[in-house]
């Protein structure tokens, strides 16, 4: 998500510096920034070093904190890693831009995670009860940026993206960004393994989740907000594999139980509205699903080596 940014922002002329170590297991990937790369300023310090970070971005007015890791799994199996990249990092970011006097604005990824199961239409209103320690943490460290902001002189707006699927996304796991996993298998001509496949899912298109991000940076009205950034579409996951498979034009798939292990932090259907998103940030998702997959699918047919 971080590249689609960086490169949207510098299309609008905007002084880029980005702060990644490339964390193994993470999507980070040169590859991404490769038309901009002459044209921004490129660190792989850890954003967890707030000294270093400070230095970096003190004098910044936007920052856009996208550092985290995004995957359930992992975070269950690994607890101590999620609090390290989800909210070490976070508080390491706040630290850096706390002492700043641009009066900066922070624009915080958070994730649909942090709400846990609902059985109807739900917005911001709706009280967090995540499922699991990824969403745990990104609801803490959403909290902390508003301590902050609270505190001192920063501008926070947390976007709580749902699925975000599309070009340069990670393909080596399955365990974040499945429709992206699914692509690659379907692309490699192998068996897509899906788990119930009747749960919906929110999948929102990169292009879209970037242009809301753009406008969070902008919008007044959106400081000290936090708004659910999904398509409002509900698309069960059988259907979605099933177009991919078409649209690949290779792959197969099978329907599976779901395993006892990820159950327990299975949300069933995600069903969220975007209409305070639509309102306070003058933005609506504009690309249909299948056309999502179409372009996804075209890039990686091309690309697939540099993800794999
Ligand atoms: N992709 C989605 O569907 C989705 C949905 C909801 C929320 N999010 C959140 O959005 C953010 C970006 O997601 P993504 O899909 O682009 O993930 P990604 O894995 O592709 O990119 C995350 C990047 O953050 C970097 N990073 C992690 N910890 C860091 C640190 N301490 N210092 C500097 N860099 C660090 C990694 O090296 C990696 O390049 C994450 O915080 C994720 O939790 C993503």
């Amino acid at each position: 998500m971080g590249s689609s940014l960086v490169e949207a922002l510098v299309d609008l002329n905007a002084h880029v510096t980005i702060i990644d170590p490339l964390i193994e297991g993470l999507g980070g990937n040169l590859f991404n920034i490769r038309r901009v790369s002459e044209m921004v300023k490129v660190t792989h310090k850890d954003v967890r070093d707030a000294e270093a970070t400070h230095r970096l971005i003190g004098q910044s007015d936007l920052i856009f904190h996208f550092a985290g890791q995004g995957s359930h799994s992992r975070s269950m199996d690994s607890p101590e890693f999620d609090i390290d990249l989800n909210i070490r990092s976070t508080l390491g970011v706040l630290e850096a831009v706390r002492k700043a006097k641009t009066n900066p604005r922070m624009i915080y990824a958070g994730t649909r995670g942090q709400i846990g199961q609902v059985t109807r239409e739900v917005d911001e209103s709706y009280p967090e009860l995540p499922t699991s320690i990824y969403g745990v943490n990104k609801s803490a460290a959403e909290k902390y940026c508003f301590v902050y902001a609270r505190h001192y002189a920063i501008q926070v707006v947390s976007m709580r993206f749902t699925n975000v699927f599309g070009p340069r996304h990670q393909m080596k796991r399955p365990d974040q960004g499945v429709l992206n996993w699914f692509i690659r298998l379907a692309l490699e001509n192998k068996t897509l393994e899906v788990w119930g496949g009747k749960q919906k899912r929110d999948f929102l298109y990169i292009d879209d989740a970037t242009d809301a991000s753009l406008k969070a940076g902008i919008e007044n009205r959106a400081v000290g907000e936090c708004f659910y950034v999904c398509s409002g579409r509900r698309i069960s996951l059988i259907s979605a594999v099933r177009l991919i498979v078409k649209t690949a034009g290779a792959g197969r798939y099978i329907v599976k139980r779901y395993p006892e292990k990820e159950k327990g932090y299975e949300v069933g259907d995600v069903l969220l509205s975007n209409k305070k998103a639509r309102r306070y940030l003058g933005w609506r998702p504009s690309i249909e699903f299948d056309e999502g997959i179409r372009r996804t699918v075209q890039f990686y047919r091309t690309n697939l080596r540099f993800y794999v």
